[in-house]
């Protein structure tokens, strides 16, 4: 059976960007591998983060795994920091990292622009990010695009150490969807539409109410003309949203286009808001049965044990191949 691991960062509210470029996929794994889905608390400190919001977005992340329809009689769900072997693998994979390919990281770059003090955090971070999925010798990852240069450097780390050392890790393969695996700002489609954007209405939050949704959608920036074409050169925003109609509706970009030919910006954007409503309101209903419930700890315990045990025996393994003592 194929082993899939993948992880959210609990760093303010989850979008819908999330949600179709990765978080969909976690669902549609569940049925046919191993799983392994991570609240990754260790990653969002790479940033300053308040305690207390720490706290709350990261029994929300784990929360709104569950309500976006992860069984966890299937899949295993936990918090990294509640698998020690995240942090000691990071570290042995930091120690055989190059600065260079640090240096090289586009979300390190972009998030270390115009900083005067760079957190060390943030520059090893996908030291980290390769210690989560090596753990698991995980085959396949779903991530959205943005997340394909770390699975690179992951997948150059595995092979450096299985060189080095002796096969041991697998190397892993990205599984990112062909639709949506870059959902762009609703306020500008040259940028990825991101929960630490300031502009609330440039991103759809998986908690939006169905009103704030239908006012961000009406709102957001469409390309001059009235025709609704997906053509990502010269309608960048409008493509954005076909790409998220298409895959809120389960049609193919094509059969939206078909639907609006002739229609103009109007009825597509109305419809649109609908299409978005109808996929998370009921996310939205299983996440406040599950908050209320109580349950999350428990679940986050039983999910880490699982998680623990496998991870455990291959930190193990990589430690007495690299040559440290074993207790
Ligand atoms: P994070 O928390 O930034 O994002 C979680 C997932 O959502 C995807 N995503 C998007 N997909 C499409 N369009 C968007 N606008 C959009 N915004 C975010 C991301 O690609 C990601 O898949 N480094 C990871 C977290 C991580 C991880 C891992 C992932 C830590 N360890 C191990 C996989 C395996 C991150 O920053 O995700």
């Amino acid at each position: 059976m194929k082993k899939v691991l993948s992880g959210i960062q609990p760093s303010g509210r989850l979008t819908l960007g999330n949600y179709i470029g990765a978080m969909r996929n976690f669902v549609e794994l569940q049925h046919q591998a191993e799983c392994f889905f991570m609240v990754v608390d260790l990653h969002a400190i790479t940033v300053p983060q308040e305690p207390a919001a720490l706290r709350e977005q990261s029994e929300a992340v784990a929360a709104l795994f569950i309500a976006a329809g992860i069984d966890p009689a299937k899949a295993n769900v936990f918090m990294q920091s509640h698998v020690r072997a995240h942090a000691e693998l990071g570290w042995l994979l930091t120690t055989l990292s190059y600065m260079g390919e640090l240096e090289r990281m586009t979300q390190f770059k972009d998030k270390s622009a115009g900083k005067d003090a760079i957190g060390a955090g943030l520059f090893v971070y996908p030291s980290l990010m390769a210690a989560d999925i090596l753990l698991y010798n995980a085959d396949l990852v779903p991530v959205g695009d943005d997340q394909k240069q770390h699975l690179e450097l992951t997948r150059d780390l595995a092979g450096r150490f299985n060189h080095r050392f002796g096969e041991t890790f697998t190397i892993p393969e990205p599984y990112i969807p062909k639709v949506g695996a870059r959902i762009m700002s609703l306020d500008d489609a040259s940028k990825k539409m991101s929960k630490s954007n300031p502009n609330q209405g440039s991103f759809i939050a998986l908690l939006d109410t169905p009103d704030v949704i239908r006012k961000k959608i009406s709102r957001a920036v469409t390309d001059s003309g009235r025709e609704v074409r997906f053509d990502t050169a010269e309608k960048p925003e409008v493509s954005n949203l076909i790409s998220i109609y298409a895959q809120c509706s389960g049609l193919t970009v094509a059969e939206v286009e078909a639907r609006y030919e002739g229609q103009g910006y109007g009825p597509f954007k109305k419809d649109l808001a609908e299409q978005v409503v109808g996929v998370l309101e009921p996310i939205q209903q299983r996440y406040n049965d599950i908050r209320a419930s109580g349950e999350i700890g428990k679940l986050l315990k039983e999910g880490a044990e699982k998680a623990s045990a496998v991870a455990d025996a291959t930190l193990r393994q990589v430690k007495e191949r690299m040559g440290f003592l074993l207790p």
